[in-house]
């Protein structure tokens, strides 16, 4: 069997690398558009950094795992074809700000029209909107010269998680098979099936109809958002009471109907696909005439952008209502620990607003490149995932005001204050008296995640902001 897959980003690359290691008789080529990006996977350095990903492609590459540019050649010899294309937010048009942008996804479905000469198997690996496969199912009837050729639409989204995605695909919780029910989606869903069953146990892989797949995988991200903005809304309760927002989520998830994930209140989420895939969802509600479930929906997002917002208003508030010419340093840009990836990180609203406020910021990731965050910060809302949006004027601001580090102590070496983005585990054990020292004072710390103890950090003279903690005094004083 041979399997090939469009899209060699942080899903196709690591869930192909998972199949190639599990089943050595498997034929697996990875392929990608972007010349750049396929030469770092035959590199030893990998373009996404993962816990356990090295491992696993260096034992599989060159043996039954592939990455390569050529698209068509190898989409034309495969037996079954993933798309795992990037589905941004649309940027403009009609559905702005809200639809998926399925310009990558039409041209990978184009290019297999092109690329075919027999039957295939085509997975959906991208999340989408529903009915999805429909189109795709469309493009590729009227494009395939051979009429006797036969597509089979499966949907088979990504539950992975960044930063534990190899033990996510090594032990899914499930995995998702939606199909038609035909006696050749039945045939194509079986097929799929059978190849993760060589490591997933048959009663973790689901089938389901092709809808109700597609639907899933929106829902899920949907729900994960929800307790997060759930919490984060309570969060601002907590300040507002003196209660201890740590001590509240303990509290509740220790009901199993609740249950005690997702429910770390934070400075808010990001990541590729909870705003995304909430804002398609809300498109797709508005689209079939459910205003009132459309806007719950798109609420989980308000909050989350109220977080961002309450988190600098805390800031400002705390350092005299200015931090003109201040430096701050910010501990982690990444939208969570573990990973190096960037897209729609609460880091780069909070920088945009205190660069608005005309602050200096001194920035320390252990794992995202200066060129990363400058591009991030330079880019307009959306952007982040369109080729398209790679150069932009703001960038020549952007470096006016924003440095990077390479420690977390060069970072802090002379700053006002200290905000902490990313949970980055090193964050916990850092020398803060040493920070604390080679600070301007008062010397702040925002604890954007919750994850210093506010107790040792005011001992030593810190002011310390914690996430729905109750409010230092002098944060509470200075505030208006
Ligand atoms: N990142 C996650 O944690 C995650 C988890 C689950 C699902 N998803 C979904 O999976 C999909 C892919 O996400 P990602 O994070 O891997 O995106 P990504 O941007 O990292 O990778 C997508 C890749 O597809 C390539 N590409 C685009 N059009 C192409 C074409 N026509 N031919 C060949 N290559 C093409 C791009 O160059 C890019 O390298 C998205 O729909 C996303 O919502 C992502």
């Amino acid at each position: 069997m041979k399997i090939a897959c469009i899209g060699a980003g942080y899903v196709g690359g690591p869930t192909m690398a998972m199949i190639a290691y599990k089943c050595p008789d498997i034929e697996v080529v990875v392929l990608d558009i972007a010349q750049a990006r396929i030469d770092q996977w035959n590199s030893d350095k990998l373009p996404i950094y993962e816990p356990g990903l090295d491992e696993i492609v260096f034992e599989a590459r060159g043996r039954n795992l592939f990455f390569s540019i050529d698209v068509e050649k190898h989409v034309g010899e495969a037996d079954i074809i993933f798309i795992s294309v990037n589905t941004p937010t649309k940027v403009r048009g009609v559905g702005a700000g809200a639809a998926a942008d399925l310009t990558y996804w039409e041209s990978a479905a184009r290019t297999i029209a092109k690329a075919c000469t027999s039957s295939k198997i085509i997975v959906e690996k991208s999340t989408v909107p529903v009915k999805t496969a429909e189109a795709v199912e469309k493009v590729l009837a009227r494009n395939c010269v051979d009429k006797s050729i036969r597509f089979d639409i499966l949907s088979n989204p990504e539950f992975l998680a960044e930063g534990t995605a190899i033990d996510d695909l090594k032990k899914p919780d499930r995995v998702l098979i939606g199909g038609r029910e035909t006696e050749s989606g039945l045939k194509a869903v079986a097929t799929l099936k059978a190849v993760y069953e060589r490591w997933v146990p048959s009663e973790r892989v689901i089938t389901a109809n092709l809808w109700s797949a597609e639907l899933s995988k929106l829902t899920a991200n949907a729900f994960l958002a929800q307790r997060i903005s759930s919490i984060n809304a309570i969060s601002a309760l907590c300040e507002a009471t003196g209660a201890n927002v740590k001590q509240v989520s303990y509290a509740i998830g220790t009901d199993s109907r609740i249950g005690p994930k997702f429910l770390n209140a934070s400075v808010g989420f990001g990541g590729s696909c909870f705003q995304k895939d909430i804002l398609n969802l809300v498109y797709i509600c508005e689209s079939v005439g459910l205003k009132e479930v459309a806007d719950y929906w798109r609420s989980v997002v308000t909050i989350n952008d109220y977080q961002k917002d309450r988190f600098v208003n805390r800031m400002l508030e705390a350092m005299f209502n200015t931090v003109s010419g201040k430096r701050c340093a910010i501990f982690g840009f990444a939208f969570k620990k573990d990973t190096g990836d960037t897209r729609e990180t609460p880091a780069i609203d909070v920088c945009h607003k205190l660069m608005a406020d005309k602050a200096k910021i001194a920035c320390y990731d252990p794992q995202v490149t200066e060129d990363q965050m400058i591009r991030d910060l330079s880019l307009d809302p959306y952007m982040w995932d369109h080729p398209a949006g790679q150069v932009t004027p703001k960038m020549t601001m952007v470096k006016q005001q924003f440095t990077t580090c390479k420690t977390a102590y060069e970072a802090a070496a002379g700053a006002h204050c200290i905000a902490i983005m990313t949970e980055w585990d090193e964050f916990k054990t850092l020398d803060y008296q040493k920070l604390y020292d080679g600070m301007v004072k008062p010397a702040y710390i925002f604890d954007g995640r919750n994850i210093v103890d506010p107790v040792k950090l005011r001992e030593i003279g810190f002011v310390v902001y914690g996430i729905g903690q109750p409010l230092d005094p002098f944060v509470t004083e200075s505030a208006f």
